[in-house]
């Protein structure tokens, strides 16, 4: 089975998420400006909340990349309770790719708020879940 990472990241929350993923899962953590060259069965998206939505990079990638992607599994950060998870599952079903039905969310630093989030409990949580991801998804 073969798992990617892909991120997108304006402050480094995302990355910070993604590189403790790619760590559990045995990947390596990449920008969505870097495309799948081979098919991975599931590919942990990075997508974080700006003004309401994930930015078009990682929908972009996705369209992209559809053929290469078995199953996406989401993970961000954001400063309020919000997700990107409905508007990616959205954007894969458009391209006629599956999303995991759980997704990774944790808080993350904006402005004044959500100091030092995502912190190292964030990463292990991630980190975690990951793991559980996979194991789930490789059985089915
Ligand atoms: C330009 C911008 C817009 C944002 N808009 C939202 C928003 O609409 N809702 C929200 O909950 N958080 C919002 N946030 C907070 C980010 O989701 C949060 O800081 C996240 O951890 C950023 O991840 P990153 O560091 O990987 O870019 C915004 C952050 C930025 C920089």
């Amino acid at each position: 089975m073969r798992i990617d990472v892909r991120y997108f990241s304006k402050g480094g929350a995302t990355k910070k998420l993604a590189d403790a993923i790619a760590e559990a899962v045995g990947a390596e953590a990449k920008t969505v400006d870097v495309p799948l060259d081979k098919y991975a069965d599931i590919v942990f998206l990075g997508a974080s909340v700006y003004g309401g939505k994930p930015d078009a990079a990682v929908v972009n990638f996705i369209s992209a990349n559809a053929k290469n992607i078995g199953k996406i599994v989401v993970f961000g950060s954001a400063c309020t309770k919000k997700s990107t998870y409905a508007a990616i599952k959205s954007a894969a079903a458009g391209s006629a790719v599956k999303t995991a039905e759980m997704f990774f969310q944790c808080k993350g630093e904006f402005l004044f708020l959500n100091k030092g989030r995502p912190n190292t409990q964030d990463c292990a949580d991630a980190a975690e879940f990951a793991r559980k991801q996979v194991k789930l998804l490789g059985v089915t």
